[in-house]
């Protein structure tokens, strides 16, 4: 038995581990630490962790037997395969009341497999998500745990420790039960490749309109940071385009391959709002472009084949138009947040978590990838209405869309003029646009079923559940429409 009794431990010593084993004890908490490589350990130990409240451990048996009782092991290390290798290495080394944390990207199906697997041998298992990267690991991530209330009362102060700060709030909150605090992780990230979309598609508009240099382009984001758009995204976007490459002097940004990669947790997200049939198009959006982004050798040669478009000159106002483009930026924005809070609310009946947006809201405000002054007004939104039916529909949003929707349209119809793909701006357009129609030609579509599929209609004139079919072409009879009752 270890004399050590750290207060947390933590497996798996990537630079993300290491930073939050490092604000752990920054805050106070003893850390015990492992990596299944003990060079890592050692390496850990004496250097970065020299003199601090931290025991490198020397076994997984030496790691478990240093942690104070209930023991809160937390792990760090690659989703899938290698989450449940560490998890059945500690298993026969654990003790009822014990928690397992993952802090990883986890699917939230495995770890709500995984929860239930540990709960029937007395374990407690805890799946966080832990948003900010590196640097937020080590200086204040936003933290989304889910599990049971039990491991909360325990880990929950370790975590609301360590979490970003905001206005005297730390950024953790309780998300709920089995994989909960996964499942919100995984709709931030979704909201986030939405993000990050939408600003890219800001640039190519501006770009194909009006072409600002990338000294140009840091003046417009520090401009668009200051106002209602201020988030880390578009911050360090305007830091991006300040950035000179060494080697040639040039802007970095425009040196960069245009090819993008994804871990995964987007597509998680699409292919969840399908499986609910909940819209989810800008994110949706943002997969796609991502994908087709990737093709890169396939674009090359089309762009040889294609027809071009040949764009007319932009006579316009040039600052108008900048504001145009930061309107269609903020109003996207906000039909993807409450497409990602739509899901986060049928995901929360499906499952029986009983989210709080008022609480994720809260959390996401600092810390996060998609941390900005606009997770207040959706704070505020749903403090106000805490049965809001959809975001947009909160009377901030509401006037947001009536003061910015003319720019949204300008900006849209810019980058059709000159061909710029934007999937996302039109995406988010499209929702808003069909989600304010009381009809939609949707009428036209039912016909069609009916015709070939004979799969019947409402009428706008008979009570909702009443069902016609139509013979369409007289043949065999009567065009007569039939009568069914659903
Ligand atoms: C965060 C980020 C992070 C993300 C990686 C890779 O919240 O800190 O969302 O968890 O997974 O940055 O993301 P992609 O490869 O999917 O873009």
């Amino acid at each position: 038995m270890s004399t050590q009794q750290s207060d947390i431990g933590l497996i798996g010593l990537a630079v993300m581990g290491e930073n939050l084993v490092l604000n752990m004890e920054s805050k106070g908490f003893s850390v015990s630490v492992y990596n299944r490589t003990a060079a890592v350990t050692e390496r850990f130990a004496g250097g970065r962790a020299k003199g601090k409240n931290i025991y490198p451990a020397k076994s997984l048996e030496d790691f478990v037997s240093s942690l104070a009782r209930p023991r809160k092991a937390m792990i760090m290390v690659k989703a899938g395969g290698p989450v449940d290798a560490v998890i059945e290495q500690l298993i026969p080394l654990l003790e009822p009341g014990d928690i397992i944390i993952d802090g990883g990207n986890s699917l939230w199906t495995d770890t709500q497999r995984r929860e239930k697997a540990l709960k029937e041998k007395g374990l407690h298992y805890v799946g966080a998500g832990v948003s900010g990267g590196e640097e937020g690991a080590l200086n204040g991530p936003s933290i989304m745990p889910g599990g049971s209330e039990e491991s909360w009362k325990s880990v929950g102060p370790i975590f609301r420790k360590i979490a970003a700060i905001v206005e005297g709030e730390p950024c953790c909150r309780h998300m709920g039960t089995d994989g909960a605090g996964h499942y919100v992780k995984m709709i931030h990230n979704g909201i986030e490749y939405g993000d990050m979309q939408l600003i890219c598609e800001a640039y190519a508009i501006l770009k194909a309109a009006i072409y600002p240099t990338a000294e140009e382009f840091h003046q417009i984001f520090a401009d668009w940071n200051k106002g209602e758009l201020n988030s880390y995204l578009i911050e360090i976007s305007e830091q991006i385009f300040a950035k000179k490459d060494e080697e040639t002097g040039r802007p970095l940004v425009d040196l960069i391959l245009d090819k993008a990669g994804q871990k995964g947790t987007g597509k998680w997200t699409v292919g969840n709002a399908v499986e609910h049939s909940v819209v989810l198009s800008t994110v949706n959006a943002a997969v796609e472009a991502r994908i087709l982004s990737s093709m890169k050798t396939k674009r090359v040669a089309a762009s040889a084949i294609l027809p071009v478009w040949e764009a007319p000159p932009f006579t316009g106002d040039r600052k108008q138009f900048i504001n145009d483009v930061r309107d269609a930026l903020y109003a996207s924005k906000i039909v993807s947040y409450a497409q990602g809070l739509d899901l986060l609310g049928t995901a929360s009946k499906f499952y029986g978590w009983n989210l709080n947006f008022g609480d994720i809201a809260t959390i996401w405000r600092g810390g996060c990838i998609i941390r900005a002054a606009f997770l207040n007004r959706i704070k505020e939104a749903y403090e106000a209405n805490p049965s809001l039916e959809n975001l947009m529909l909160a009377p901030f949003f509401t006037d947001v869309f009536a003061k910015s929707q003319a720019g949204w349209r300008r900006a849209i119809v810019s980058a059709v003029e000159r061909g710029v793909a934007a999937p996302a701006f039109t995406a988010s357009l499209g929702y808003y646009d069909s989600y304010r129609s009381a009809r939609l030609p949707a009428n036209l579509l039912q016909a069609q079923r009916d015709f070939f599929g004979a799969h019947t209609y409402e009428r706008v004139d008979k009570p909702e559940g009443e069902f016609f079919h139509t013979n369409w072409t007289g043949q065999g009879g009567s065009t007569a429409s039939t009568t069914y009752n659903a």
